[in-house]
């Protein structure tokens, strides 16, 4: 008899084909010679072109800010009818163009909507270290989005972390720019496949909410391209995104969203991005230096953009062609992502949830929870007859959301507590203590085979964690319980890394992040066994507050309003190697129940630069897993790059004594640098290391290229 009854083979693959909504090109649409623009067989810029010709200088005006339709931001109240989106610009009956209705989706559909799946935290998604569950997550919200009439998804956050204490780490991916933007493209793929335009956020060096709306991040352009550039260039240019959301904060002096720098010679010169960029709400500043530095819409209403900018072309300090090339830069993404041409009868009082999402939901949550520690077999719980589940997260109010424009309604929250009690065995007990008396916690955790504590951070957009300690009391309520019963696992709802100074008290740590409305179930089906954890770090756990590389305080919350990028290159593992700093746990860390042997890895050069890899992996173990090999290239000493940077990855999924061979390709990119000196991108050959493993500080096998 085990604490987890026996379950037959549950049904794992994919949540049941998730398929497109098929939203039906509109059969209709008129092909008129008043409105050629209308011709599906045209391209979207001609389309746009063509249209724009036709545009009077007030409707121009109209399409380059939001019309405020809301009052609040997150939560809107909505006098002019239009309810809900925290966005909205009027269409044009005249000229046929359809309205944008904007929403924001991280996790879920924002902005206060209803009947709405809310899945895990971007974070616990890209943990997964999978850019199928990626694609499947963005298409999910890109549905739910298209069922709520948004045409326009505020989403994904892309931004690579730099603070461990910044309040969006949960809303991103990780530290990691080549991961980030394999996420980013993944995700931003799925959610305009099934309707939306995608927007992504926060260009750029949107690294902090401390003073968000003054900072100002000095950086230097080499670091710029290379660590904090890569996933919005890939957005543009793999992810074809549409529209960009220019930043809160200054990047050397200026704010973003009239910063010439990132807004022309980078988005439009360097990475040819056509699609528009508009403004994070209230991040506009001025009128004449916002629309001729490439800031293209205002949100959320027209204080720049509106009369102002009429007057300002009226004087002739902004030209009619730098109004339309914005016009045109919104017309395009709209055309491309067939807003003309489809139907969109979804509203926002409509119901988006489905069976399918409330599978996928758990399905995400369940691969991007990660196994940090698991001695002494504690983990799966199959010795155990009864547990005690502890901490007000496993029990009274599970925290599965992190707030700001992340924060959603979910139509419903499995607890922990109740997860574990559906998946325990008849006869097996489950008891429970809120976690408010730590005294009482230890009691009943005397009481079980096995204590389950859980803690949790709050994390949100508009703070920045202060500093990287549990709140609260919960590292004294964790050593009370490890103190008062020696098998005792914590489990940890945050959004980022914390540290664990009870670390070596406890036999189980699982990082199970923000997991959204399953979340029991999802942690219970890790607990119990039935899925094999295979997630992985995206992010590096430090052993102390101050062994990060922001430690200084000009670095972060920064002083005088300034936050230096002093670290350069060295960026979350970057550093730790860098300045061999131990982590507590790596970038790129998670056990899994069974074991893995990586072996015989073959590297050989490819067309176009690039580098083919191949390595085998074999489940040493005895039961079904996934492994995820991790390729990282070091530069030749004279690039002066970080010891060694993630390049390729792969998820491997095995049964016990099976053997697979994973195949990656590197880009060429990878093997150049910026130079400062030109300000382009270079590649100067050399003899560069692919350090092959499981995680940043696991990489068993090498080779050497020499490269021209
Ligand atoms: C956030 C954006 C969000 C917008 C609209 C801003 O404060 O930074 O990410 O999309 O609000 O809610």
């Amino acid at each position: 008899m085990s604490l987890c009854v026996l379950i037959s083979a549950r049904a794992e693959g994919q949540p049941g084909g998730f398929t497109s909504p098929g939203s039906k090109a509109e059969a209709g649409a008129k092909i008129s010679i008043e409105r050629p623009w209308m011709n599906k067989a045209l391209s979207a810029p001609r389309r746009a072109d063509l249209l724009l010709k036709m545009m009077t200088l007030d409707e121009k005006l109209t399409m380059v800010h939001g019309a405020a339709p809301c009052l609040e931001v997150w939560t809107p109240r909505c006098p002019l009818g239009i309810e809900g989106y925290v966005g909205y610009v009027p269409g044009n009956a005249r000229l046929g163009i359809p309205a944008l209705r904007l929403a924001d989706g991280r996790a879920a559909v924002g902005n206060g909507a209803h009947d709405i799946t809310l899945f895990p935290a971007p974070i616990a998604a890209a943990s997964g270290w999978d850019v199928d569950i990626m694609n499947a997550f963005g298409r999910a919200l890109g549905r739910e989005q298209w069922m709520k009439g948004t045409n326009v998804a505020l989403g994904p956050t892309i931004d690579v972390m730099r603070v461990p204490n910044w309040g969006r780490t949960f809303e991103s991916y990780g530290e990691d720019p080549y991961f980030n933007r394999k996420m980013a493209v993944a995700e931003i793929r799925g959610i305009q496949s099934e309707g939306p335009i995608a927007d992504a956020n926060m260009y750029l060096t949107m690294n902090q909410e401390s003073a968000r709306f003054v900072e100002d991040s000095r950086v230097d352009e080499r670091t710029l391209q290379e660590i904090y550039l890569p996933p919005f260039a890939a957005a543009v240019r793999e992810g074809h995104v549409g529209t960009l959301m220019c930043a809160y904060v200054k990047t050397n002096g200026v704010y973003s969203c009239e910063n010439q720098y990132l807004l022309m010679d980078v988005l439009r010169n360097q990475l040819g991005f056509d699609g528009w960029v508009m403004s994070d709400w209230g991040a506009t500043h001025s009128t004449v230096a916002s629309a001729n530095h490439g800031l293209d819409q205002e949100m959320p209403a027209g204080e720049f953009f509106g009369d102002k900018l009429k007057k300002a072309i009226a004087d002739g300090d902004v030209s009619i062609e730098v109004l339309d090339s914005h016009v045109r830069n919104i017309l395009v993404p709209m055309f491309r992502q067939g807003l003309f041409d489809k139907a969109q009868t979804g509203t926002w009082k409509g119901n988006a949830r489905s069976a399918e999402h409330d599978l996928l939901s758990r399905r995400i949550a369940e691969q991007g929870t990660v196994l940090l520690k698991n001695e002494e077999g504690i983990l799966p719980l199959s010795a155990a007859l009864s547990v005690a589940v502890i901490g007000k997260s496993g029990t009274v109010a599970p925290k599965v959301e992190g707030g700001g424009s992340s924060g959603a309604n979910a139509p419903y929250v499995v607890s922990p507590l109740d997860g574990i009690r559906a998946r325990a065995a008849s006869g097996a007990s489950v008891t429970s203590a809120d976690g408010s008396d730590p005294a009482e916690a230890a009691r009943v955790a005397a009481g079980a085979d096995v204590a389950v504590v859980f803690a949790e951070t709050e994390e949100t957009e508009g703070a920045d964690r202060p500093g990287l300690e549990l709140p609260g009391n919960q590292d004294a309520l964790i050593e009370a319980v490890a103190a008062a019963n020696k098998r005792t696992i914590v489990v940890l709802n945050t959004g980022g890394p914390v540290l664990m100074p009870w670390v070596d008290r406890v036999l189980g740590v699982v990082e199970a992040w923000y997991p959204g409305q399953e979340d029991g179930n999802a942690l219970a089906a890790i607990l119990c066994g039935d899925v094999d954890p295979s997630a992985k770090l995206p992010v590096t756990f430090p052993r102390t507050a101050t062994a990060i590389p922001t430690s200084l305080k000009e670095q972060w919350p920064g002083v005088d309003g300034r936050s230096i990028y002093s670290e350069g290159l060295n960026v979350g593992y970057r550093w730790y190697d860098k300045t061999e700093t131990q982590p507590l746990f790596p970038f790129g860390f998670g056990l899994s129940y069974t074991s893995f042997r990586i072996s015989r890895l073959v590297a050989a050069k490819g067309a176009a630069g690039r580098v083919m890899l191949k390595v085998d992996v074999k489940n040493t173990g005895k039961r079904a897993g996934a492994e995820v090999v991790q390729v990282y290239v070091a530069h030749p000493a004279a690039n002066e790059e970080p010891p060694h940077q993630l390049r390729a990855f792969a998820k491997v999924e095995l049964q016990p004594g099976e053997t697979k061979t994973a195949a990656m390709t590197i880009d060429r990119q990878s093997f150049s640098i910026f130079d400062a000196a030109t300000h382009q991108w270079v590649h100067r050959g050399g003899t560069y290391e692919l350090l092959v493993g499981t995680s940043s500080r696991d990489l068993p096998l090498k080779s050497s290229l020499t490269l021209r």
